[in-house]
């Protein structure tokens, strides 16, 4: 039985962890030596939150790869980063490339 008093945390636990967890929980489902292709990497990833609205839309915009790179290393405000082991380099220009 839980304690009544751990429901309120439980509760506003910001709904972007579990996106993050459930986004980093597929992605090493498939771990893999190969990189993967842009469009299926975007797809998976980047989708999840630039298509639906949660981001802004980031395709077609010509965003420079250096500013992709830069932004998903980093992460931007509600944006997570996501370092090397979930996105590879070379899987990062390929999504630059698919989006551009
Ligand atoms: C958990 C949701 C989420 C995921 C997953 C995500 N983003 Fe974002 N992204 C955001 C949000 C929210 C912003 C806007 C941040 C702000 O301006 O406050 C953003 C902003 C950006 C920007 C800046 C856009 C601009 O207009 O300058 C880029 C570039 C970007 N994301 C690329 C990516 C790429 C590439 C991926 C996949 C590897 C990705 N994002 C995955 C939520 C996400």
């Amino acid at each position: 039985m839980i304690s009544s008093k751990y429901i309120p945390i439980i509760k506003i636990r910001p709904i972007i962890v579990g996106v993050v967890f459930s986004i980093s929980l597929s992605v090493h489902a498939e771990d893999s030596a190969q990189p993967r292709d842009g469009e299926i990497v975007y797809a998976k990833i980047c989708g999840y939150c630039h298509d639906v609205g949660i981001g802004p839309n980031i395709k077609d915009r010509q965003l420079p790869p250096e500013y992709i790179h830069y932004i998903v290393r980093r992460g931007l405000r509600a944006m997570p980063a996501f370092p090397e082991p979930y996105i590879s380099d070379e899987e990062l220009k390929q999504i630059g490339r698919f989006i551009y």
